[in-house]
Order: C-alpha cells, then sequence, then structure tokens
C-alpha cells in the first residue's frame, strides 16, 4: 500500500462506525436482545437517559426496597460513574428511576413485573421484591452493554421509551453447581450467582457431597469436612465451606431472590462420608478416600441405627442453614445398595426432612419409595421413573440430562466435559419443550427446570462458564418463556445481539458456530 493514501477499506469502517455510533441511539423497545424473552413489549419511539443527576428511588412504605434499590445503583454506578442517589419518596417522581409495589401487599412468590420508560422516567412496578430484581435485571440488558463494565465509561446511557409486561412460566429455574468432584471457592459461587440471576434463574442447587468430598461442615459430625474434604477428583487439594461461609453464600443469593438448595446425595455417592466415619460401612471399616470418576459402588449401610442417627444429625444442620423450603436428598445411583434396603431408606429420610419443616428433592429413582405429594422428584435419566413419581402425587423437575447436562460437551471437539447422554450444542439445548418431552409428564405435573453442571472433568471458574455459556441462557428462557413464544431461529439471532454483554460482563462463552455472532469471536 502506498504511504499517504487512505485505504478505501479503512474509509469504510470509519462509515461503518459512524452508522454503529448512530445505532447506539435506541429507539425501537422491541427490537432489544433480552434473554429471557420477555412476554410483551410496545415501543414508543422516544429515550429515557440515565444522566449524572438520576436518582433511583422506591415507594416509602416498602423498606424491603430500599436494598433491592441499591442493587440497582450498584449495579450503575461503576460504568456510568455517577452517583445515583437512592432515595426513599411517597410519591412517583416527575423523572429518573422509581421502584414501587403494586397492591397493598407483597406477594413473595410472584415474580412478575412491568417497566414503563417514558422521556423522563422509568418506572419498574411488580409485586415483590423478586419481580422487581427480575426487572432490573432486564433494565441491565436494555441498557448499552458497556453497562457491565466495572469502570467508567463514556456512555450515554439511553434506554429506548416503551413498555414491558413479564412474567415467569415457571415458578421454579435452577442451575446446579456441582461442588463435590471439584470445589469452588466461595468467590466462585458468588460469580456462579451474579451470572445465573442475570437470566432470573431462581434457584442455586449445590451438590455438595459425593465419593470425591464433603464440602460442608457439620458440627456434629467433624470429620465428614476436615477428612472428607480433604481432596477431589484426580487428587490434590480438596476444601469445604464452613457453616459462616455457606451462610455467606445463602445471604448473598438471598439479595438477588436465588434460593439455595443443599444436596446431600445418600445413600451411594458417599464414599468421602464412608471414608470419614468407619461406622457408616456395614463392616464397620472406613473405606479409602477417592479421587477417580466412577459412580455407583459406595452405599451407607442403610441398616444400622447409627446411619439414621448420622442422617437426621446432617438434615438437622443444613435445615437450619436453610431458608429456603427444600432439601435435597440425591438417591441417584445406589446400586450398591440392597434393593430391598432403598426404598425404606429413602422413606426414612424423607420423614428426617419432613420432621425439619422442608420438602424433600430427590433424583428421579426415590420413585421408587413411598413418596408422597408434596415431595419432588428431578428427573435426569429415566422418564418412567418420573412418572411413577407423578403417579405417587410428586411434583417434576425438569433436568433430562440429554438436554439439560451443561457437562454435556458441545461436540467432539470440546476440550472438557463429558458425552454420556450426547453431544448437546446450543440448538439442542434450546429447542425443546419440558411439557411434552416425556411420556407421563405434563405441564401441570412439572414445577419447572434445572440445569446441572457436574464437575468431573470442570476445575476452575473459566471452565464453569465456558460449559455454562451460552446454553444456560437459552435454559433459563425455558423456564421463564412460554414454548409457544420460542423460535430457535429468532433466538439465535437474540444470542448473537445479546453476546456483547457476555463481553462486558467476562464470561468465557464458548463461540458456538451455530451462533451468527457480531464480531470476531466466531
Ligand atoms: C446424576 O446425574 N447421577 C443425577
Amino acid at each position: 500500500m502506498k504511504k499517504n493514501k487512505i485505504s478505501p477499506v479503512i474509509l469504510l469502517i470509519f462509515f461503518v462506525g459512524l452508522i454503529s455510533c448512530e445505532d447506539k441511539k435506541p429507539s425501537d423497545l422491541t427490537k432489544e436482545n433480552i434473554i429471557p424473552k420477555p412476554v410483551s413489549i410496545t415501543a414508543t419511539g422516544e429515550y429515557f437517559t440515565i444522566h449524572p443527576e438520576t436518582e433511583i428511588t422506591y415507594q416509602d412504605k416498602w423498606t424491603d426496597l430500599k436494598p433491592v434499590s441499591e442493587y440497582l445503583a450498584e449495579k450503575l454506578r461503576p460504568a456510568t460513574g455517577f452517583k445515583l442517589e437512592v432515595k426513599a419518596l411517597s410519591q412517583l417522581p416527575p423523572a429518573g428511576i422509581f421502584l414501587e409495589i403494586v397492591g397493598d401487599q407483597i406477594v413473595p412468590e410472584d415474580e412478575s413485573y412491568e417497566i414503563h420508560i417514558t422521556k423522563a422516567l422509568l418506572k419498574l412496578s411488580a409485586k415483590s421484591p423478586a419481580g422487581l430484581i427480575r426487572g432490573i435485571q432486564t433494565v441491565r440488558q436494555i441498557l448499552p452493554a458497556q453497562i457491565e463494565f466495572q469502570e467508567k465509561q463514556k456512555g450515554p446511557w439511553m434506554i429506548a421509551t416503551g413498555k414491558i409486561t413479564d412474567k415467569p412460566e415457571y415458578s421454579y429455574r435452577g442451575a446446579m453447581l456441582d461442588v463435590a468432584r471439584h470445589f469452588f471457592s466461595v468467590r466462585d459461587v458468588k460469580r456462579f450467582i451474579d451470572l445465573i440471576s442475570y437470566y432470573k434463574i431462581n434457584t442455586l442447587h449445590l451438590h455438595l457431597t459425593d465419593d470425591q468430598g464433603w464440602r460442608i461442615e457439620i458440627k456434629s459430625w467433624p470429620k465428614l469436612a476436615e477428612y472428607g474434604g480433604t481432596t477431589k477428583v484426580g487428587g490434590g487439594p480438596g476444601g469445604y465451606y464452613t457453616q459462616d461461609q455457606y451462610t455467606e453464600i445463602v445471604n448473598y443469593a438471598k439479595m438477588v431472590y436465588v434460593t439455595i438448595i443443599p444436596e446431600v446425595d445418600m445413600p451411594g455417592h458417599t464414599n468421602a462420608a464412608l471414608s470419614a466415619y468407619g461406622e457408616l460401612n456395614c463392616d464397620g471399616k472406613a473405606r479409602r478416600i477417592y479421587t477417580g470418576k466412577d459412580v455407583g459402588f459406595s452405599t451407607l449401610c442403610t441398616r444400622k441405627k447409627v446411619t439414621c442417627k448420622f442422617v437426621e444429625a446432617v438434615i438437622k444442620e443444613l435445615a437450619a442453614l436453610t431458608p429456603g423450603p427444600y432439601i435435597h436428598i440425591g438417591g441417584d445411583e445406589s446400586h450398591a445398595t440392597r434393593k430391598e434396603e432403598y426404598a425404606p431408606f429413602i422413606n426414612q429420610v424423607l420423614g428426617i426432612v419432613k420432621a425439619q419443616g422442608k420438602i424433600m428433592i430427590g433424583w428421579d429413582e426415590i420413585s421408587q419409595a413411598n413418596i408422597k405429594s408434596g415431595s419432588i422428584a428431578q428427573y435426569w435419566a429415566n422418564s418412567k421413573n418420573a412418572a411413577t413419581a407423578v403417579k405417587k402425587g410428586a411434583k417434576i423437575i425438569m433436568s433430562p440430562a440429554r438436554k439439560m447436562y451443561l457437562d454435556m460437551k458441545y461436540d467432539s471437539l470440546t476440550r472438557i466435559g463429558q458425552n454420556w447422554a450426547a453431544y448437546i450444542d446450543i440448538d439442542s439445548s434450546y429447542s425443546w419443550d419440558p411439557a411434552t418431552f416425556a411420556t407421563g409428564i405434563s405441564r401441570e405435573n412439572i414445577i419447572g427446570v434445572e440445569a446441572p453442571l457436574w464437575t468431573e472433568t470442570i476445575t476452575n471458574i473459566e471452565d464453569i462458564e465456558y460449559m455454562v455459556f451460552p446454553r444456560l441462557p437459552g435454559i433459563a428462557e425455558i423456564g421463564w418463556t412460554p414454548a409457544k413464544n420460542r423460535e430457535w431461529k429468532e433466538y439465535r439471532e437474540r444470542l448473537a445481539g445479546h453476546s456483547e454483554h457476555f463481553k462486558t460482563m467476562g464470561v468465557n462463552y464458548y463461540p458456538s458456530k451455530l451462533i451468527p455472532w457480531p464480531s470476531e469471536k466466531k
């Protein structure tokens, strides 16, 4: 190229740049790339701007709205560099951002919300603080993606005007993190909560114990964590959460109305416990610590009295740490448990969970027991098990492995993960309907969906993000948006448009070839 001539390519880039700067001015709310897709959006063709004097105000009669308003301010302050003062008000202000509860009382389980945006005012209305938090995630997504940067950006911070009315299809929208095969720090779990709550996921199931590690302090049985938590898959140091650390996680999740569900898997998947306390084995001998990946070889000695005492003590401490309604007791792949002892054991555990005032969840195998209405079976492998649970009156969480297991590889080239259930690329993960997926399980039996991430091959937060993104936003949409409003071809475009937010949030996502990503990350 000759020196002083401006290349046509550079000129083109310059003009495209000008056009995309113009495009920054939003004018059509219906064109925003929101995940999960809201129920209804109407546009009024103007725009609202957050500026240095903007205040975030909330109805003064609800003290619960203060932390919610503070949460929004904290999300917007770093990138805007604005003060965004939070104030209680007795009436609707003429300008700024206003959060309100509609009706005379808070309806905690109602997550619906409405956002009404005019040139001067952005009003967020809901029937509960949880609804306001879900609406705040939408506000974050309709702002320029730069809003997620942690350093001050130039702006401007404009939002197209109009109205969004939204509510979830399913009340239970979950993700599961296996902290047993590999242990993840409190900081990693908080990052995970930040990311899932951004997509309106409202439940985090922590798989706290397995053959390779026991990750929660139980004060009355201290060796469970102290010894049973020493290592991990492949060997090397493990770890566990003290009860204080665990409470820190629970409280962090509570801020964004995410319920933590603790799982202590039993009677199988218990080698860590069996290595810490010999008396839990039928022969009374402690097992060796296990760092492999096999499943189905361990079992508590279900007929021993001490086992019942152990289960009671563990569930009691766990229930005391759990403000949410659920305790997950595992129950899967108990191939080493005597067949005739499995169902009576689960029945016994159900009684213990109920006595603590909690609802029992178990993997679909628990349908062999005498579960009743009020219990929940999590469908992962066997639809007949899940259909049996339905017949017994239980509700279902849908987590079919070949659609929802986030540890499954995307394709044969994926560096980490497994493939025993399927290769799951974004289209397969997104394009299905929980209500029609399995015979004997229909819409009214299902409380929602949950995407589990097992961590045999996953060792750090970057790997977690790579397997979770971009599948989880699609799964969140399956839980939130009615099936009739979801369509793969439209979703892949919307996901591409939304992906700028992955970048500004620093998410390490898998750049699937199925998505028309807008920029260099192909
Ligand atoms: C499971 O994947 N074993 C529930």
